[in-house]
C-alpha cells in the first residue's frame, strides 16, 4: 500500500496554494498518511492565521480523496486530530474499497489558474451554473455568482483595489516580487513560487516587471503619477471580461471552515475545467479585510484600510452576505489556456 499512497500524493499536489507556495508536508505510514502544514512557506499578509493555506490543504484533501479509489483504495479523512491551531491538518487512513475511477481525476493535473482576459460576451449556460452552485456540500458553504454587467463592473473594480494596494504596501510588494520566479530553473530550485509566464502580462508590463516595477522608490515615484491607480484599473478590465464573479460564502470563519471551504473550491474548479471553464481566484481583498475587523492590520495604512472596508462592504452588497464570511472570490469564464502553468513539485514524504 506504501507505493499506492506514493502516487496518490505525487498526483494529489497539483493543488492550488497561495502564490504557489504548496505548504505541506507528508509523513507516509504503511497504510495511512500524515498531512502536515508548513505555514513558513507562506507568511504573506494575505494568509491571514494561516487562512489562505487551510484552503490549499482543503483542495489538497479533496485531490486525495478523489484519487485514492482509483488505487481501490478508500481515504478516510480526520482532520485536525490534534486540534485546529496544530501543524497536522489530517490523518489520511487507507483501506481496501472497490477500485472506482472518478472522471474528475483526469482534471486534476489539467486545472489551472487561468490569468488571461476571458470571453466578454459568453454567457454561462444554466447547466454550467448548476455545476458551480452545486459543488460545494451544505457545510462547506454556499457559492453564489453575479453575472449582470452592471454588478460585475462593480465587483470588478471593488476587488482590483487590491491591485492598487500591492504596488503601494511595502510588505505586499515585497512578498510579490520575491514569489515571481523569473526561469523555470529559478521556479524549480525555489520549489514554488508564481512563474512570471503564468501572469499573462503582456510584453511591455513583463518588461516593466523585471526592470522597474520592483524597485520600490521608483515604483513610488511613478506612484506619484497615478501608476498604481492604473494597474487597478487595467486589473479591473480583466477581472470584468469574465462570464461570472463569484463567491464562495462560509458558515463561519474557524479553520475547519477554512479547511472545508478548499474541498468545495477544488471539486468546484475541475468540474468547470471538465466542462472548458477557466478559473482566476481573485480573492486578495476579502482576506486583507479580515485581517482589518479581526484587529491585525499590520502594515496596512489608514488610507488602505478605509479603502478596503469601503469595497468589501460593495462586496458583501452585491453577494448579499451579511454575518457570514467570504471564503473566496473569483472569476469564471471562457478563454484561452494559460500561456503557462504553475509547477507542482515531488511531495515531500518523511
Ligand atoms: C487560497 C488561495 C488564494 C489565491 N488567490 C489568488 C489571487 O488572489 N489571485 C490569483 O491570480 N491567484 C490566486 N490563487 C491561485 C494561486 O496563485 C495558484 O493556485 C498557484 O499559483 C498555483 O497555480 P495553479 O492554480 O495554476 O496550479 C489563489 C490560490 C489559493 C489556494
Amino acid at each position: 500500500m506504501r507505493d499506492a499512497i506514493h502516487s496518490i500524493l505525487e498526483q494529489a499536489i497539483h493543488a492550488p496554494s497561495g502564490e504557489n507556495c504548496q505548504p505541506w508536508e507528508f509523513v507516509a505510514r504503511e497504510n495511512s498518511v500524515s498531512v502536515y502544514n508548513l505555514p513558513e512557506r507562506d507568511n504573506s499578509l494575505y494568509n491571514f492565521r494561516g487562512r489562505g493555506s487551510l484552503v490549499a490543504h482543503g483542495a489538497l484533501l479533496e485531490n486525495i480523496s478523489l484519487i485514492a479509489p482509483t488505487y481501490g483504495l478508500r481515504a478516510d479523512i480526520a482532520l485536525f486530530p490534534e486540534g485546529e491551531e496544530a501543524r497536522l491538518i489530517a490523518t489520511v487512513s487507507f483501506s481496501s474499497a472497490d477500485t472506482y475511477v472518478s472522471p474528475l481525476v483526469e482534471w486534476i493535473p489539467r486545472r489551472a489558474t487561468n490569468r488571461k482576459s476571458y470571453e466578454k460576451t459568453y454567457k454561462l449556460t444554466e447547466k454550467e451554473r448548476e455545476l458551480i452552485r452545486n459543488s460545494p456540500l451544505s457545510e462547506e458553504g454556499e457559492a453564489r455568482l453575479i453575472e449582470d454587467e452592471a454588478s460585475r463592473k462593480e465587483l470588478a473594480r471593488a476587488i482590483s483595489l487590491n491591485e492598487r494596494i500591492i504596488f503601494e504596501n511595502y510588505d505586499l510588494h515585497s512578498f510579490l516580487f520575491s514569489h515571481i520566479r523569473w526561469t523555470r530553473k529559478e521556479e524549480a530550485e525555489k520549489g514554488g513560487g508564481l512563474y512570471i509566464e503564468t501572469l499573462e502580462l503582456p510584453p511591455p508590463v513583463a518588461g516593466g516587471f523585471r526592470h522597474l516595477f520592483w524597485r520600490w522608490r521608483v515604483l513610488q515615484a511613478l506612484n506619484r503619477i497615478g501608476f498604481s491607480k492604473f494597474v487597478a484599473l487595467q486589473n479591473a478590465g480583466t477581472y470584468f471580461s469574465s462570464s461570472a464573479i463569484g463567491a464562495l460564502i462560509l458558515p463561519g470563519s474557524s479553520p475547519l471552515h477554512f479547511l472545508r471551504a478548499g474541498r468545495a473550491i477544488q471539486r468546484m474548479w475541475l468540474r468547470l475545467t471538465s466542462a472548458g471553464l477557466s478559473m482566476q481566484p481573485i480573492t486578495g481583498l476579502v482576506y486583507l479585510r479580515e485581517r482589518i475587523v479581526s484587529g491585525e492590520p499590520a502594515s496596512l495604512t489608514p488610507l488602505h484600510q478605509t479603502l478596503i472596508l469601503r469595497s468589501y462592504l460593495l462586496i458583501a452588497h452585491l453577494f448579499k452576505v451579511e454575518d457570514a464570511c467570504i471564503g473566496m472570490t473569483f472569476r469564471i469564464g471562457r478563454a484561452l489556456p494559460p500561456t503557462a502553468s504553475s509547477a507542482h513539485f515531488s511531495p515531500n514524504i518523511l
